[in-house]
């Protein structure tokens, strides 16, 4: 009897927990693949990402402060909106309806966010600049929003001051 209600308690922790992640995982595979989306059969697939763009610049190397970093974030309309994920700057100007001010990701504009990107996390005190931490999951979930942003936003810069325990060694 006893063992039953523990039984019980426990799925009853676990459920919620399990359900999150599912709708997490799901949500950034769907993120990261950009897969298309089919919407019926009378309909063609839908993506609900932007897909990857031919016309890139050539990847430039000015260096960031994340003090220098927190003025391209949107907030002044004649600067451009910058996202940096694991210290490489990224140009995001073209998805001002996203990254703008009171948009659905304004979290990581002028900042390194690159925990909270690797967490599937929109909390502020997620939005940080040392994954270190994370485990080897959000490692992964993190380089493939590496390699999305790559393929869809200019590369603008480096930051120059990323906390130790994700700066790069010389
Ligand atoms: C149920 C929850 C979510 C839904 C339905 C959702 C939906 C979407 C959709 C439709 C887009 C494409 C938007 C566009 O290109 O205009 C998108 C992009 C994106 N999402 Fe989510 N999202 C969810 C949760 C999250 C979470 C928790 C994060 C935190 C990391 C996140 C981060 C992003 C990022 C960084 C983009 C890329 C925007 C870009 O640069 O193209 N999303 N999401």
């Amino acid at each position: 009897m006893a063992s039953l209600s523990a039984i019980a308690i426990a799925l009853a922790l676990l459920l919620p927990v399990l359900l999150l992640r599912r709708h997490f995982s799901k949500t950034t595979s769907a993120h990261a693949s950009a897969a298309p989306q089919s919407r019926g059969d009378d309909e063609k697939p839908k993506t609900i990402m932007q897909p990857p763009r031919e016309d890139l610049a050539p990847p430039k190397d000015d260096p960031y402060t994340l003090e220098q970093l927190k003025a391209f974030d949107g907030s002044d309309p004649s600067k451009p909106i910058y996202v940096s994920i694991k210290g490489t700057v990224f140009d995001v100007t073209h998805k001002k309806d996203v990254y703008g001010p009171g948009k659905s990701y304004h979290i990581f504009a002028g900042k390194d966010g690159s925990r909270g990107l690797g967490m599937s996390s929109l909390n502020a005190e997620d939005a940080v600049p040392d994954y270190s931490a994370l485990p080897e999951n959000e490692m992964k979930v993190l380089d493939d929003w590496h390699s999305f942003f790559s393929k869809r936003y200019n590369i603008v810069g480096k930051v120059v001051d990323l906390p130790e325990a994700v700066a790069p060694k010389l």
